[in-house]
């Protein structure tokens, strides 16, 4: 069973933002939309580039900001091509003002 593991301070992912961190030797990107937060891959499965880096947060849709893919990260769909995949979703929690996600 994966364990919950500290992946960033609740300060660091403002609201309508996102981040990219490296938890346990994966590259995730963490997402707050209105307060809540949300952890998925990081790597775009189309052509791997950094969607907490580089993408652009819309609601609970982030636009890659190389060819334009978009992903729902509450739950890591497929939401435009032309990545043909999904990313990974993770569960996250918050204790204090730190956000943990399980891997
Ligand atoms: S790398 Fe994300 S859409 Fe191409």
């Amino acid at each position: 069973m994966a364990d919950f593991v500290v992946a960033a301070k609740i300060s660091e992912v403002t609201p309508g933002h996102m981040k990219t961190v490296l938890v346990n030797g994966k590259q995730i990107a963490l997402a707050n939309i209105d307060g809540e937060f949300f952890a998925m891959g990081d790597s775009c499965t189309h052509a791997g580039c950094s969607l907490g880096g580089e993408g652009v947060l819309d609601g609970n849709v982030v636009t890659c900001g190389c060819h334009g893919g978009q992903f729902d990260v509450t739950t890591g769909k497929l939401v435009r091509p032309p990545p043909a995949e999904d990313e990974p979703s993770y569960e996250v929690k918050t204790e204090g003002d730190t956000i943990l996600v399980r891997i």
